[in-house]
């Protein structure tokens, strides 16, 4: 290659999305076989029993009907007030904590974790999150010369591993003065995992007593899957946990519109910021909207406005719900046929709570997954496992699919 005509800090970045990536094979393939012909379980997206995408049809309704000018229209940056407050009023549900809390739109999940990364971290600081993690976490510490360090989400039990979080927590905190935690909790992707509210108490514990240290920490909640889990209301208990946390501890909570409103292309979102400090939450709502101003400017006005409907009319919050109750309640049968038919067959699966996926643990991840794509199976190759992407699997195609994991398995072990 010729010589390199980036900035230092970009020479030799290489984007490798290996699940967008699988993605786009297997809509080759149904192009090429017929989508019946073809198991598609690569993207976090629901399809219907069909194979098509879902759209919540009170989501799609208000999407046909929205005025021109509601759409089109600039934004101010942090969103419209009435987004902000519904953004909030949705992210916390029955279980709204004490404190200061304060909302600024981002395009998606994603604009509010690496903000949230990037204001609060400085260059050359670890992150912390769980070993079983949402790739784009790494690429976007990376990005900005942060280094992305992980503990072990689970014991051998397969339960969750306190001791592991709390010794990489003490040890980062030895060598810095700030830290980020970024937890994916409910529903987790890629494994479906889910604190429980004892295991809530054990992890605050633990950021509690490093802020003693004069320590400034910042917990960063990804809830992308919420909505999708078996009760989502209740769900959001852990949250009230949040309210008069000493001042050194910034709770910020990505909120997204992706999957809960199924508006994946539309980028909404917002982070949500949270503390028992005036001064820290506008310091929050400054150096947040700093970011958005430079890095993309406005949210999607369209969308905000839709979702600030939504949460003007009760009728249409209740319609949402059960919209999405009846989605869960597809996903959660595909993901019973694969966990049963995977405990018949001695299959190792990760703890399913909720959320899009199911996650097998493997040491060959890449050469089994080749091998299911031969017999036109997209499941996503992780570092240590493959992702199943039950939201988007019809039933009939998930019969059986455990079946053809073993063997997969099988095969490539013995290579
Ligand atoms: C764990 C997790 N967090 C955040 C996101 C962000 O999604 P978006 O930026 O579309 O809101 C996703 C999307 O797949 C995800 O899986």
């Amino acid at each position: 290659m010729s010589k390199s005509l980036t900035g230092l800090h970009a020479n030799g970045k290489l984007y490798v999305d290996k699940l967008l990536e699988t993605g786009a094979a297997a809509q080759r393939a149904a192009a090429t076989y017929g989508k019946d012909n073809v198991v598609n379980g690569s993207m976090g997206v629901m399809r219907d029993e069909e194979g098509a995408l879902i759209c919540l049809p009170t989501v799609e309704a208000l999407f046909k009907s929205i005025e021109m000018q509601n759409l089109i229209s600039y934004s101010p940056i942090a969103g419209p007030q009435d987004y902000q407050d519904a953004a909030i009023r949705h992210t916390f549900g029955d279980y709204q904590p004490e404190g200061y809390i304060k909302a600024i739109a981002t395009p998606g999940g994603a604009g509010a974790v690496s903000a949230t990364i990037w204001n609060y971290s400085d260059y050359g600081d670890t992150v912390l999150t769980h070993d079983w993690f949402w790739s784009p976490y790494k690429w976007m510490c990376d990005e900005i010369g942060r280094k992305l360090d992980t503990f072990s989400l689970y014991t051998e039990d397969k339960i969750f591993n306190i001791a592991s979080f709390e010794s990489k927590v003490n040890e980062i905190l030895k060598k810095q003065d700030r830290i980020v935690i970024i937890l994916n909790t409910p529903g987790n992707n890629p494994t479906g995992f889910t604190l429980t509210d004892a295991e809530w108490d054990a992890v605050l514990w633990v950021v509690k007593e490093n802020a003693k240290k004069d320590k400034s920490i910042t917990l960063l909640i990804d809830i992308a899957y919420i909505d999708f889990t078996h009760d989502p209301v209740k769900v959001r208990a852990f949250m009230k946990k949040f309210g008069d946390l000493p001042a050194n501890i910034l709770v910020t909570l990505a909120f997204s519109m992706s999957k809960s409103f199924t508006a994946y292309g539309q980028r909404t979102g917002a982070v949500i910021g949270l503390s028992s400090s005036k001064e820290v939450i506008e310091e929050f709502t400054h150096v947040t909207q700093v970011t958005g101003r430079t890095r993309w400017s406005n949210g999607n006005t369209g969308c905000m406005n839709i979702m600030a409907k939504i949460y003007s009319d009760p009728l249409l919050v209740k319609a949402l719900e059960k919209e999405r109750a009846d989605s869960m309640a597809i996903i959660a049968k595909r993901a019973d046929i694969f966990v049963k038919e995977a405990s018949e067959l001695e299959l190792d699966v990760l703890p399913y709570c909720g959320g899009f996926f199911i996650t097998l643990p493997t040491d060959n991840p890449g050469l089994a997954c080749e091998y299911l794509q031969k017999r036109n199976i997209f499941l996503v190759p992780l570092s240590k496992g493959i992702r199943i992407a039950v939201c988007s699997i019809p039933a009939a195609q998930v019969t059986g699919l455990a079946e053809q994991v073993v063997e997969s398995l099988a095969t490539t072990t013995r290579k």
